[in-house]
Parts: structure tokens; sequence; C-alpha cells
């Protein structure tokens, strides 16, 4: 079978490991499970970091409002009648009552439901009931307390932390890295919750490498290059690609087209609108075109189909997945048509958190607003696709296993090294002191 351009040049590109480090470096166990350490997230990292809230797609009008929760916070984000995005720490400044829950529109002021007090959508206190018996008081003394909000491409992300660095110097070269994919043409259609039994960390860490996928996804193995996958690591943010469509270079020359195909439609096929069992249409390969060549052809007149011309894009734009990390608890996948957010969020102790994936499609520019659907569900009921069920199913097991005694500290390769950037930007947050830092293992025998 002779190789295509794309896969020639592709070839040429540096694997996932890079250069070897002298030993693995070790991650205390504890940090996943102990209340402590969560606690010390709650109080330093989670109030200063830039965080994903929700899409431009759940507040698109005035008067529309979304409540982000992370842990013990609760972020109402509010769409002006003025047109400005304003976000707010959500409490009702007599006795702290929650503003808002969930998410809703046709907000005119936000009034608190306990006694009353009510401010405009600006945060500017309008009214306090029976107000003379609080003696002398004046309404500026008691706006909402704000928090910083800002948006990138159609995603809202928040930061409690006023004097936070700006949005845009925390996702470093992100924006720039992937410019050329136009992500502003993709419209959120639906967020999944799905509550595991797992620190947000485990679930994190399953989306900063490509290291288990010739274990755990053994269908995507035959479908996508886990070998050439190149990672760059810039400072909060980091990312990893890795084509599709072609066999994993372990396998190479023992997969026909056929079963490459096969496996593709297996774990993807909706991204190209094909049923399970579809067979291979040799007869619409060309001559020197490999699978990767027909998958994306099949992909853009899926698209087509919707509306949607992504003609621009090259075999290797829409086959290959740009996957970004951002530090804490968000990654995103993108090709010329597909977009995922992935976030996690800390449950109610160390051993729980929330996976949310937030769904998004490439749409004509002049498709009208559609609220996207907000599904809630558990581990067990969710099925959001081959590959993110297996993800989600090792998750019990991993959290289990960090708590047995003989399991002190993780160990890790070079091939996960956006995991240990992680840990390298949290103890920077948490200021632990030097003795608690991740370090290479001594040298051993
Ligand atoms: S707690 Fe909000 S008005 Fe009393
Ligand atoms: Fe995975």
């Amino acid at each position: 079978m002779a190789l295509s351009s794309t896969q020639t040049d592709h070839l040429r590109r540096v694997d996932a490991i890079g250069d070897p480090p002298a030993r693995p470096t070790l991650v205390p166990a504890e940090r996943y499970h102990s209340p402590a350490f969560a606690q010390l997230e709650v109080e330093r990292m989670w109030p200063r970091v830039w965080q994903v809230a929700c899409t431009v797609d759940h507040v698109a009008e005035p008067g529309d409002y979304f409540e982000y929760r992370c842990g013990p916070y609760s972020v109402l984000i509010v769409h002006g009648d003025d047109g400005v995005l304003r976000a707010f720490q959500n409490a009702c400044r007599h006795r702290g009552n929650a503003l808002c829950t969930g998410a809703g529109s046709s907000l005119r002021e936000l009034k608190c439901g306990y006694h009353g007090w009510t401010w405009d959508l600006a945060g500017a206190l309008k009214r306090i009931p029976n107000r003379k018996g609080f003696g002398t008081v004046h309404m500026s003394e008691f706006p909402l307390a704000p928090v910083q909000v800002d948006t990138w491409e159609r995603l809202v992300f928040v930061n409690l932390d006023t004097s936070a660095m700006p949005l845009a110097d925390y996702l470093e070269a992100v924006p720039t890295d992937i410019a050329w994919c136009g992500l502003g043409d993709f419209r959120c259609y639906a967020t999944m919750t799905i509550a595991v039994d797992a620190n947000w960390k485990t679930i994190a860490d399953g989306y900063s490498e490509t290291y288990h996928v010739q274990t755990l996804h053994p269908e995507l193995h035959r479908c996508m290059d886990d070998v050439y996958a190149p990672q760059m690591i810039w400072g909060h943010t980091g990312k990893s690609e890795s084509l599709y469509g072609v066999p994993s270079p372990r396998l190479s020359g023992a997969l026909s087209d056929e079963e490459v195909w096969d496996a593709y439609v297996y774990t993807q096929g909706p991204l190209m609108g094909v049923a399970e069992g579809t067979p291979f249409p040799r007869d619409q390969q060309g001559a020197g075109q490999s699978v990767a060549d027909v998958i994306a052809a099949q992909i853009k007149q899926f698209a087509a189909g919707r509306g949607v011309d992504i003609d621009w894009a090259t075999t290797d734009q829409v086959m290959r997945l740009h996957q970004y990390n951002v530090f804490p608890n968000m990654t995103f996948l993108a090709s010329a048509d597909h977009l995922t957010v992935m976030t996690s969020l800390p449950g109610p102790d160390p051993d729980r958190g929330e996976l949310v994936m937030t769904l998004m499609t490439r749409m004509p520019a002049q498709a009208p607003r559609t609220r996207p659907a907000d599904v809630h569900m558990s581990a067990a009921d969710a099925h959001p696709g081959v590959v993110m069920s297996q993800d989600i199913a090792v998750l019990t097991g991993l959290q289990r296993g960090m708590h047995q005694p003989g399991f002190t500290h993780l160990v890790l390769s070079s091939e996960e090294r956006r995991i240990i950037n992680m840990h390298r930007n949290l103890e920077r947050y948490l200021d632990l002191p030097e003795a608690e830092r991740i370090s290479e293992a001594a040298a051993g025998g």
C-alpha cells in the first residue's frame, strides 16, 4: 500500500515520548484522595484559575443567565440588557442566599428569593425592603461581588480572582495554534455532565496522554497513530496531535484498508454520518488515495449535507486531532469538523467528581440560535460512545487503587508529560513546600 503525502509527512514527525528522561517522575498518590489536599485546592487553586464555565450559546441573549459551580463555588454569568456579559459571585449581600440556580432567560433583575434585596443585571443594588431597619445604608455599599469573565471563540471562561492575568495571556499559544480551524463557527448543542467516582485529576489525566490507547482502546488503536503523536507544552497549556484513519504504527502492515475503515466506523462513525457495519467504499478510493483520504471525503460530504462547507480543509486538517490541555481541568479536541470540550470538576469529596462534555458542531453562519440541551447522568447511565465509555469505565478502579497503602506514587513517563506539567502548575498555585514537590525517582537498581 503506497503512503499518501499526508502519511509520509507524518512519519517524519517526532513521537509522543520525545527525549526520554533519566528516570521516571513520581507524583504522591495522596494528591488524588487526601481531603486536606482537596481543601488546599479549594482555597488556593480553584479561586485563582480561568475555568471554562459554559458557551456563548448558553447566554446568547440579554436576560440569559447561567450558574457555574465548581466545588463550593457558584458563579452567576449574566447577559446584561446592555449586551455586556458579566459574572458575579452567586451570593446575596444580605445573608448570602444564592440568587439563581441553573440556567434560564428573560431575567430583568436579580432579586433574592429570601428577603427581596434586588440588583440590576450590572450588579448594582436597587432595592432593600424595609430599608429603614438597617439605619443609614447606601446602595453603593453592596454591589454583587464581580467575577472576571471573558470569552475565547464561543467558550465563556470565568476567574474568581479579579486580579488574575487576562484570559488571552492565560491561554498562551493555544488561540494562535488553532486559528486555522475557525472554532468560532462551532455552536454548542448539548452539555453532558457525568457523575463519576473519581477525583477531578483522575478524570483529567485520561485526557492528557495517548499512552493508554494501545491497551484501553484496542479498536481505536487500529485507526489512529498513537506513536508519532508529538506533544507540546507552553506553560498553563499544552497539546498533542494524532492522525486518525491510519493504523497505529505498532500494527503497521498487519491491517488492510478495510480493517482500518471498520475500526474508524466502529469508534467514530457518527463523525462521517456512517452507520456501524457500513463496508469500506473501495469504489470511492481514487488512485493513490489512503483510507484517511476516503474518510476525510466522507466527512466533508456529511458536513455539506448540514450546509457546512469544509472543502477548504486538507485530509490532514480533517483527520489530525489536536488535543489541547488548559490548566487545570479543561481539554478540547479539535479538527476541521470536530470540537468537543471536556472539563472535570471536583465533587463533594476527593473520591468523587464530574466529567462535563461540551458537544459542539460546526454550523452555517446564518443558523438560528438554539439553546443547548443540558443533560446530567450517572456513569452507569452514560453511553457517550465506545471510546469515551472505556475512558469512564476505568476511573473507579483507578481511584480505588490510589488508596491502597502500598501505592504511594504515580510513576510517570515523558509520554505522560502533560500530566506532569499539570502537577507542576498545581504545586505552584498551592505553594507547596519543596519537600512536597514532585521529583524524579532516585537512581535505583
Ligand atoms: S438573604 Fe437575600 S435578601 Fe436576605
Ligand atoms: Fe482514552
